[in-house]
């Protein structure tokens, strides 16, 4: 199947076989490779990225069932390699974690920052409850997302 979707701003047109998930479109034929596969049953987060407002799991949903829509990645998140305010302080706070959760997770709370401008920690962790590390856990997380809200104020 012929689908038009815009990724990152740019616009993308691709013949699809109609299995294919999301976040394979995004890895395999957009080159981008910021979203992860780290479970592929919709448990770990890994694989978060923004279709039009709302964070989705790109393994949870049919490249085809993106047909028309605007997605965006982490990659397309920063222009010209400048972090977000989020990005920023999750690196000034140690928050990056592993090259593996990080992604899902600034997109999670990319999302969240959208919908609630001044969360607290409780909404904070609820916004992460769908990304799941596991290794060093989520106090830094929390906290840069407190800084990045305080800066912002
Ligand atoms: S790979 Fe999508 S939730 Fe784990
Ligand atoms: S899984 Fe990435 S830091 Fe734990």
């Amino acid at each position: 199947m012929r689908i038009t979707l815009t990724v990152n701003g740019d616009r993308v047109e691709q013949d699809v076989p109609p299995n294919v998930l999301l976040v394979d479109l995004l890895r395999d034929t957009c080159d981008l490779t910021g979203a992860k596969v780290g479970c592929d049953t919709g448990q770990c987060g890994t694989c978060v990225v923004r279709l039009g407002d709302r964070s989705v799991k790109s393994c949870q949903m049919l490249a085809v069932q993106a047909d028309g829509a605007e997605v965006t990645t982490v990659e397309g998140l920063s222009g010209d390699g400048e972090l977000t305010p989020l990005q920023e302080a999750l690196w000034e706070e140690h928050g990056a974690q592993c090259g593996f959760c990080v992604p899902g997770m600034v997109m999670s709370l990319t999302d969240l920052l959208e919908h609630d401008s001044a969360p607290d920690e409780q909404a904070i962790r609820a916004g992460i409850a769908g990304n799941l590390c596991r290794c060093t856990g989520y106090g830094a997380v929390v906290r840069a997302v407190q800084k990045a809200v305080k800066d912002k104020s």
